[in-house]
């Protein structure tokens, strides 16, 4: 890398986006962190992941539910870091409730995080990068960008947008240097199964931690959830020289979920 290359990362205050920063921060490349805790909070984050990796890395909290605030957080990368290089689309949230039962409001919501604020960030990101002649987009999706459960109507059908998106930016920018990939990943080890395990354990009378297994077998033969650092391993092989010709896929990450 002749500059260093500044990476944002949606929904890094947790979980997979946190993992992705810090996977990020040890390739070398400086961090804008962002998520909806207070900036004592984030700036915390960001300094521990400064310290261990000896990179530049700053934080703005942003509830990415409306247009503006992903402005702001666009704008603020840039005149920290004077560009966004790589872009990762990491937050999200999830509800489940049958669709006749699904409450319009968690709709609304869930389509503006998990998908809205995916495109607003992208289009504003990608005009940068046409000029710099490199960017990365990955869009952290999952295996509900490829098929469907019961009760998670609006997850499903963001997510599945999200990998539509990615195909679409893909194969507008595949001559520019700029690759647009979605990551789909199974159940992974953060807070955001947390209240389906609960919902699991109190149905079959069972522990948490029995609900976690019982829960991933519903739907892979795989044992254990997933690492959220695999899921920022594969971010960082996507944003290096040799994965330049990878774009426009969706790479499911999820112990053989989509695989029957
Ligand atoms: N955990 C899994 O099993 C799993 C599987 C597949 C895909 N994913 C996806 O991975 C991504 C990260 O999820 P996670 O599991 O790490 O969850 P998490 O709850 O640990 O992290 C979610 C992040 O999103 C941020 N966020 C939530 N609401 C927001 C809002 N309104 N505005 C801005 N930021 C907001 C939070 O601050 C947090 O940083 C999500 O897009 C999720 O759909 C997770």
């Amino acid at each position: 890398m002749s500059k260093t290359r500044t990476a944002l990362v949606t929904g890094s205050s947790s979980g997979i986006g946190l993992a992705t920063a810090g996977v990020l921060a040890q390739r070398g490349y400086q961090i804008m962190l962002h998520g909806l805790e207070d900036a004592e909070l984030g700036g915390l984050i960001a300094r521990k992941l400064a310290d261990e990796h000896g990179v530049r890395t700053d934080y703005c909290q942003a509830d990415l539910s409306g247009t503006r605030q992903v402005e702001r957080l666009y704008r603020s990368c840039v005149e920290q870091f004077g560009a966004v290089d790589i872009l990762v689309n990491n937050a999200g949230i999830q509800f489940t409730a049958a669709t006749a039962e699904f409450p319009p409001e968690k709709w609304d919501l869930i389509l503006a995080v998990n998908l809205s604020a995916a495109f607003h960030a992208s289009r504003l990101a990608l005009p940068a990068m046409q000029r710099a002649g490199w960017g990365r987009i990955i869009n952290i999706a999952s295996v509900h960008g490829l098929v469907a459960s019961a009760n998670k109507s609006a997850y499903c059908a963001a997510k599945h947008g999200l990998v539509g998106l990615t195909k679409v930016m893909a194969l507008e920018h595949a001559a520019d240097g700029i690759t647009a990939n979605a990551i789909c990943p199974g159940w992974t080890d953060t807070p955001l199964l947390n209240q389906q395990f609960e919902n699991y354990a109190k149905e079959h009378g069972v522990s948490f931690d029995e609900a976690k297994l019982g829960l991933i077998h519903t739907k892979t033969p795989y044992p254990s959830l997933i690492a959220p650092q695999a899921i920022g391993e594969l971010a960082a092989y996507l944003c290096s020289d040799a994965a330049a010709g990878i774009t426009g896929a969706a790479l499911p990450i999820d112990g053989a979920w989509t695989a029957h």
